[in-house]
């Protein structure tokens, strides 16, 4: 079993149980957007690794991480495919779009918030796979238990590359980004998405 203690210690909060209803209630659109994430995660670690060429740590580590983002894209749409799920084009959550708009532009800035930003967003990815597994199907709860393994160690190596190129501690632009990532997470979010707040209440 993955431990899971260093990146609950290191998010600002839990999944709120609310969204775990909402996900069990849109099963189909959770499997969807997941497929979605996996890709996206495989795109931001190609991404980086064109724009910081002359970075030997973060190659290494980006190129073997995109390579298992893919690996669960693949496995993602391969459970879609067997349960009759038709991968579709979904709009992203406003979760990832609100951390990045927060980035600052020059360098080495840009690449540390973007660092402090994907350990945050495969830190909370690998919470969310640990918290809905014990409320999914068997085979759907193997499989995210699987996903936590990979999922934790991105967390820890982002987090570590942000301190590698870090000219100064990080520690305040991590608590910086924490409490974003925080109201992102307990606040109402309008659609569900693999990484929404809690459900807008309904007016009856
Ligand atoms: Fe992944
Ligand atoms: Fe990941």
């Amino acid at each position: 079993m993955t431990d899971i203690a260093p990146l609950l210690e290191f998010l600002p909060c839990r999944t709120p149980q609310a969204w775990i209803g909402w996900a069990l209630d849109n099963e189909t659109l959770l499997l969807i957007d997941h497929a979605h994430c996996e890709k996206k995660a495989a795109s931001t670690a190609l991404n980086l690794m064109f724009r910081y060429v002359d970075r030997p740590e973060l190659l290494d580590n980006l190129s073997q991480l995109a390579r298992e983002e893919l690996l669960h894209f693949e496995q993602v749409v391969g459970l879609m495919r067997e349960r009759g799920i038709r991968y579709d084009h979904l709009s992203p959550s406003r979760y990832a779009g609100a951390l990045r708009a927060e980035v600052r532009t020059s360098e080495p800035q840009r690449l540390v918030d973007t660092l402090i930003v994907g350990a945050l967003i495969e830190a909370r990815s690998c919470e969310r796979f640990a918290a809905l597994a014990p409320h999914v199907d068997a085979e759907l709860g193997l499989y995210y238990r699987y996903l936590l393994k990979s999922e934790s160690r991105h967390f820890e190596d982002y987090l570590n590359l942000a301190r590698r190129y870090a000219e100064e501690p990080i520690d305040a632009r991590v608590a910086f980004f924490k409490e974003k990532e925080r109201a992102l997470i307990e606040s109402p979010d309008s659609e569900f998405r693999f990484h929404s707040g809690t459900p807008e209440a309904v007016n009856s």
